[in-house]
């Protein structure tokens, strides 16, 4: 059995180096465009900061695990195909803001198509919109070379920074098929490779449409409940209520849960907002505007979240901010993560820009230049600092914005780092991440998110 990945990014690398490294007999090469990403696959600094992963890829790489450019020949020789390319937003045209961008999907199954070499199952791993799948079963079969295809629908759960456990023990895997003989066949050949390592009750398999809407549901009830306790926390600073104490006195009824309550600044990643946006103008284009509504408000209030979150930096500093240095800590969107894509600290950074302030920022994995093209700056801009550690950020400051929970921001000498701030110093924690009492006691004015 061989296995080919499109895409060697944060989905396709952390899935392909597991199915490898639990299926020892399966070659899985894995292929993408970009050949800096694929000499990064192949050294000890991947292009993924995960924990694990990169032990992950070592027990594999070289015997059942490649990556190449070579993306043609791989796609040829190989009996299974996933497509985990990007799906971003579009930013142009018809569905501008709001719609999938499918251009890398189109042209990976036209390349599929083109350099043809058997039959082949090619699975949908990236998320996309319901039916999908019909357009990449259309540019196959119009390829008329003779080979069969079936299309599969398998979408990842995995989330960022605890992706390998993850992979390696899923709540579920989930596969869309046709419900065809051949579509069958196609679902449990894909189902037997999860079950090397999997339960078979863990394997949930349905038709083509449900999975690919499964995955865009699942995403957007997850968001829902971030935008729906932000909601709440604005009513907490306003009353007197502590949202964490209304989100664990809520998160025991066993109806509602504990998962997902955590307050913040606001969700960020690569997906929740992406892909509400795209179920809202699926539900536009399919005739049903009042759902399309009910959906685009999740994302609405994670606007209003870091919205009111900036707006509380203005006021607490006397609405001028103008020439002060801030310290920004954390910038990925997740602690254990180098991924910045939609961080709540991207939106923050930038209002505190237009406000003329000086940005300290350190962030443990997120690389220098992705933090400065987040911002649409160049280097050498004298607005921003990246600095090496929290120190460094922290130094001769007015204010501390904490945007992400990395552990190591809870083992910093606060004492230490107070006395050497501008007077009054300020603690703006968006995470609600490090003991108050600590910053209190250490002098500082502290700001949480749904606490007075
Ligand atoms: C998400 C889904 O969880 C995953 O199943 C899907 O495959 C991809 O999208 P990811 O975006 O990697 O995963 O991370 P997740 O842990 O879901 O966090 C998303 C954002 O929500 C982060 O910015 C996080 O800080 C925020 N968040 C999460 C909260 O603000 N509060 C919470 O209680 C949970
Ligand atoms: P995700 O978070 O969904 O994994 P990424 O942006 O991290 O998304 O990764 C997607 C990868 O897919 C990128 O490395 C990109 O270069 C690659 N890619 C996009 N289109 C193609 C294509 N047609 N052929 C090969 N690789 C592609």
């Amino acid at each position: 059995m061989k296995i080919c990945c499109i895409g060697a990014g944060y989905v396709g690398g952390p899935t392909m180096a597991m199915i490898a490294k639990q299926c020892e007999s399966t070659m899985v090469t894995v292929v993408d465009l970009n050949q800096d990403r694929i000499d990064e696959w192949n050294s000890d600094k991947l292009p993924v900061y995960e924990p694990g992963l990169l032990e992950t890829v070592k027990s594999a790489r070289g015997k059942n695990l490649f990556f190449t450019t070579d993306i043609d020949q791989t796609i040829k020789d190989s009996d299974i195909i996933f497509i985990s390319v990007n799906t971003p937003t579009k930013d142009y045209g018809e569905g501008k803001g709001r719609s999938a961008d499918l251009k890398y999907i189109e042209s990976c199954a036209r390349n599929i198509a083109k350099v043809g070499g058997g039959d082949k199952i090619v699975v949908e791993k990236s998320t996309v919109p319901v039916r999908t799948a019909q357009m990449v079963k259309e540019i196959l079969s119009s390829a008329d070379n003779g080979y069969s295809y079936q299309i599969l629908s398998n979408p990842e759960f995995l989330a960022e920074g605890t992706a390998i456990a993850d992979l390696e023990n899923p709540d579920r895997v989930l596969i869309g098929g046709e419900t065809t003989e051949a579509g069958q066949q196609a679902v449990e050949k894909l189902a037997n490779i999860y079950a090397q390592w999997i339960d078979r009750e863990k394997i949930i398999t349905t038709n083509l449409w449900s999975s690919e809407l499964s995955k865009l549901t699942a995403n957007a009830f997850l968001a829902q409940r971030i935008s729906s306790i932000n909601a709440i926390s604005a009513l907490c600073e306003a009353t007197g209520a502590d949202v964490d104490e209304v989100a664990n006195a809520i998160g025991t009824d066993s109806r509602i849960g504990p998962k997902f309550l955590k307050s913040s600044v606001g969700f960020g990643g690569s997906c929740f907002q992406k892909d509400i946006l795209n179920l809202s103008y699926l539900c536009q284009h399919f005739g049903l505007p009042e759902v399309a509504d009910y959906w685009n408000q999740v994302v609405q209030m994670n606007e209003h979240q870091k919205n009111r979150f900036f707006q509380r930096i203005m006021e607490a500093m006397f609405n001028t901010i103008s020439g002060k240095n801030l310290a920004i800590l954390g910038f990925a969107f997740k602690k254990d993560t180098n991924d910045a894509r939609e961080s709540p600290a991207i939106s923050i950074c930038k209002k505190l820009l237009e406000e003329c302030a000086h940005l300290k920022i350190y962030d443990p994995e997120v690389s220098k230049l992705s933090i400065l093209n987040s911002l649409g700056i160049k280097e050498g801009d004298k607005r921003v600092h990246i600095c090496n550690n929290a120190e460094e950020a922290t130094n001769e400051t007015h204010a501390i914005v904490l945007l992400t929970e990395w552990d190591e921001f809870r083992e910093l000498n606060y004492e230490n780092i107070f006395s050497q701030m501008q007077k009054p110093a300020y603690f703006f924690d968006g995470r609600n991440h490090i003991d108050p009492t600590i910053i209190k006691e250490a002098g500082f004015r502290l700001f949480r998110i749904g606490k007075n």
